[in-house]
């Protein structure tokens, strides 16, 4: 079953072999976010490949994933950095030669860090559009026309009942729909990342291929949270979520979220398999958000890089940010 049950990254509502024999193509693939969303199409039947920067942590992931269903075949590509489309397109290339096609595209690496505008460098700034934007793009180019050949292949609404393929899917984020502090880089790159899926939808749907965007909030247990929200904040989150008795039993409660609840793997997950089944075969140029209904309030108290107490505008009038999210620098601040 690899390092995860079943119940961490599915619902228990799909059917089995769903995705039988469909190829799985996954940038980002050993994060925590793509990975969760890897091994339940694999659960569900299809083979992967998922890429990477890393050789060793993109290869564990692909053994790890592999052993949620026996006969799974999972390859795990390294050294491939989004933002260089050559890379990628080898990637593409030895996906299809190893395992027969590519049927579903998740374009899902990303970079993040907390960062006003002020302590952002033009280098900086650059680095994220580099690889969520032309990341997106890249992903997209290297990959759509095994996806058109899928989608010839795999008509939907298919008569017979057969997986559905020629899908492709990114993985955005909700801050450049309200504007977050902090946020610049990505809300720009994200928004990118939106528009170039319009453009898929639009371009593409008449071949067959159907183009969606997921939209996480935020999702409890992962480096992207890692790097945006300071323990002292989410500790401070679950203490008034304990005291407010909101919905007791759930984990990961917080006040700040409609929903009561920070967002799982596994909710991400289920989103991904329902765009990528049957079930979502006319669905086509959409964002679906699955966040419980944060980023209606992301204006307000919700926000990224602050400890218990900092308030708008004040921590950017004084240049102060949260010192307890992951930096992820290999040099010093500059603010
Ligand atoms: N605040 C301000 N600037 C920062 C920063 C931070 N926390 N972290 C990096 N930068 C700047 C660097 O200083 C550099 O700018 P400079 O050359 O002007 O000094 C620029 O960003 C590029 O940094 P570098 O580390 O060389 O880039 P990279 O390409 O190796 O890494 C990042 C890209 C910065 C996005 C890195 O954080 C990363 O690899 N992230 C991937 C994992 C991730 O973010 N996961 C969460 C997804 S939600």
């Amino acid at each position: 079953m690899g390092s995860k049950q079943p119940h961490e990254f599915l619902s228990p509502v799909w059917r089995d072999g769903i995705f039988n024999g469909r190829v799985a193509f996954v940038t980002g693939g050993a994060g925590d976010i793509c990975s969760a969303q890897t091994r339940a199409l694999v659960y569900l039947g299809a083979d992967a490949c998922i890429i990477g920067r890393n050789v060793e942590k993109t290869e564990a992931a692909a053994k790890d994933i592999a052993k949620v269903r026996k006969g799974a075949r999972v390859i795990g590509i390294g050294n491939v950095d989004v933002r260089n489309y050559d890379t990628l397109k080898a990637a593409a290339g030895r996906c299809v030669r190893e395992l027969g096609s590519i049927d579903f595209v998740i374009a899902g690496a990303a970079g993040n860090f907390v960062a006003p505008l002020a302590g952002l460098s033009p280098n900086a700034f650059k680095a994220v559009m580099d690889i969520d934007t032309l990341g997106t793009f890249n992903t997209m180019k290297a990959t759509i026309d095994y996806l058109v050949e899928s989608a010839g292949a795999h008509l939907s609404p298919n008569p017979e009942n057969s997986p559905p393929g020629g899908r492709f899917l990114a993985i955005s984020a909700t801050f450049h729909y309200t504007g977050l502090p902090l946020q610049s880089h990505v809300s720009a790159a994200k928004a990118g990342v939106d528009s170039i899926v319009g453009s898929v939808a639009l371009e593409y749907g008449p071949r067959g291929v159907m183009a969606n965007v997921i939209a996480p909030g935020p999702i409890e247990g992962t480096e992207g949270m890692e790097r945006l929200a300071s323990q002292d904040a989410i500790a401070e989150d679950a203490k008034q979520a304990n005291s407010l008795q909101l919905r007791p039993g759930i984990r990961g409660g917080s006040p700040g979220i409609p929903s009561g609840r920070w967002g799982t793997v596994r909710d991400i997950a289920d989103a991904t398999v329902y765009l990528f089944s049957a079930a979502a075969d006319n669905v086509n140029g959409h964002v679906l958000v699955v966040d419980g209904g944060a980023w209606r309030r992301q204006g307000g108290s919700l926000g990224v890089g602050l400890d218990p107490g900092m308030q708008y505008p004040m921590f950017l009038l004084s240049g102060e940010v949260s010192n307890k999210v992951k930096d992820g620098r290999k040099k010093p601040s500059k603010l």
